[in-house]
């Protein structure tokens, strides 16, 4: 049976339309989700769209239209977003579906029944940008230290639930679970609030009524978090198929931004115990992408769109950029300069031109196929470490270093090329040696396009189809598949035109 493997991004709060920051985390799952695939996994990668909220209301309101129709409309872009950008994703949610609030109803009732909801009053700081609470020494200059922007002092008769009885529990599975919060030093930050001592948070509002109504008292809807933290359940049968949940769950990997890690790493795992349920194995917590040395958002206008880049770029451009410009993890700054400076480099200079030499090379001295004479050349060892090197680091969520490792195998293919100089051992008319080199050259491409594959799936794809290959790389297993030798020789070879045109950096 196949190993089922389970990631996710958060879903997106649908009062903004998808930005660079939102596409950042996708496509680094979509690239852990194809990754996985390729080992023969059973992946669920989900993404999905979150709706409820006050935010959510104000924003349909400042717009003129319902929740439902303002919560349509934008839950489509990011929908878009995602085909633009060739994400893989098995499922999209949408918090407002009926699947969605029919499991979040029994999740309810069950942390209800469990003893873990009291009714009391609360009073303190609320941001409704993060639809979160505040303490006083938490703000920066009386403003919230993540929208810059003054809180709301907020008096209500609120259900609360007791996270304040599970800070043991928590530090307990954090201490036999070092690996359920990464990177290590996300671990010490959540650690650290843990101990600090955890207080009981709202989980229901009767001021608005755009949410789940609460199973035993429906004049108070869930708090926006309580039931958006579900959706990762919902979407793999919780309370409607128990087997399907029971393979799934717990979750491999929550991929979320720092901003919302201890929505994930506290409250999250908290409530799941709570209801009888396993904590995630590991929420992986990612910087922020910066511009102009600012968090993108709204009000500062500032937000990058992905199909501004896409129009540039091509998809697979746009993807390996993300993937491979930053560490997954350390905040990040995006600078238009630098992507073109990347995209020439690696992409257009290094694969692309690898690629067309390679291919054009074999067309005019090996008539077109993939020779049968093979040496077992310098290539071998470099395809091995592009292999273990990738393997390595997606086992940390690497993908820069991931994509570093493979990019080594091109620069020693093109390292190769220089030093053997095929177009003169052709021209001195030695075959043999032509069709070594160019042999080594178009099995190493043949591995370069497997291993790129859940980084540049578009581009991989067509270049198996110019290596004469059946199928797309998506098809092959790993690791059998990276095994040095395997382009069958007689494969008829297409040079095509540069996968990666050179972009002119003016
Ligand atoms: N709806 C909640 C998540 C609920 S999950 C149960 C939410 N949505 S969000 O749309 O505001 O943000 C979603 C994710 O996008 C967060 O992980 C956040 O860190 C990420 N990003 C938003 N702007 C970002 C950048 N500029 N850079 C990187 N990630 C950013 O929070």
């Amino acid at each position: 049976m196949t190993r089922p493997f389970y990631v996710t991004t958060p879903i997106y709060y649908v009062n903004d339309v998808p930005h660079i920051g939102h596409a950042y985390t996708t496509v680094a799952g979509d690239a852990l989700a194809r990754w996985r695939r390729l080992w023969g996994d059973d992946v669920v990668y989900l993404t999905g769209t979150d709706e409820h909220g006050l935010k959510i209301q104000r924003a349909a309101e400042q717009n003129g239209v319902s929740p439902q129709e303002w919560t349509d409309r934008t839950a489509a872009r990011f929908a878009e977003t995602w085909k633009l950008l060739d994400i893989s994703n098995d499922d999209f949610i949408r918090s407002t579906e009926p699947r969605h609030h029919n499991a979040v109803t029994q999740f309810l009732q069950a942390v209800y029944d469990a003893g873990d909801i009291e009714l009391a009053t609360y009073e303190g700081l609320y941001c409704v940008g993060c639809e979160g609470y505040y303490t006083e020494d938490e703000l920066v200059d009386g403003d919230c230290p993540i929208h810059d922007r003054p809180v709301d002092h907020v008096v209500e008769e609120n259900y609360f639930f007791k996270l304040s009885r599970y800070e043991q529990r928590l530090l307990d599975h954090y201490e036999e679970h070092p690996e359920a919060v990464q990177p290590a030093s996300r671990r010490n930050e959540v650690l650290g609030f843990i101990r600090q001592g955890l207080r009981d948070f709202s989980m229901s509002r009767t001021s608005i009524s755009w949410g789940v109504p609460l199973p035993w008292d429906p004049k108070h809807v869930a708090y926006v978090w309580f039931d958006a933290l579900f959706n990762y359940c919902t979407a793999v049968g919780y309370g409607v198929d128990e087997e399907q949940f029971a393979r799934y769950w717990p979750v491999d990997y929550h991929l979320v931004g720092k901003d919302i890690l201890r929505f994930h790493a506290v409250y999250w795992p908290a409530m799941l115990m709570s209801a009888g349920l396993a904590p995630p194995k590991c929420v992986f917590a990612h910087g922020w992408l910066m511009v102009g040395g600012e968090k993108m958002s709204k009000t500062r206008a500032n937000q990058i769109h992905p199909k501004d880049l896409v129009a540039e770029f091509g998809v697979d451009g746009y993807r390996y950029h993300f993937l491979a410009d930053q560490r997954f993890g350390p905040d990040g700054e995006f600078s238009y300069e630098s992507m073109v400076a990347r995209y020439n480099a690696d992409l257009a200079n290094n694969f692309g031109n690898l690629a067309s030499r390679v291919l054009n090379m074999a067309t005019s001295y090996c008539g077109g196929v993939v020779p049968d004479a093979r040496a077992d050349g310098p290539l071998v060892g470099a395809a091995a470490a592009a292999f273990d090197g990738m393997s390595a680091a997606m086992e940390r969520l690497d993908f820069a270093g991931g994509l570093f490792a493979v990019w080594e195998l091109i620069r020693a293919a093109n390292a190769y090329i220089e030093d053997r100089a095929p177009w003169a051992l052709h021209k001195a008319g030695d075959a043999t040696a032509t069709a070594e080199v160019l042999g080594d050259c178009l099995e190493a491409l043949r591995i370069v396009a497997l291993l790129a594959s859940p980084a540049i799936p578009a581009a991989s794809a067509e270049l198996w189809r110019r290596l004469g290959q059946s199928g797309r790389p998506d098809d092959e297993r790993l690791p059998g598949a990276a095994t040095w030798g395997l382009l069958p020789a007689g494969n008829s070879l297409d040079k095509g035109s540069p996968l990666f045109p050179r972009l002119d950096p003016q």
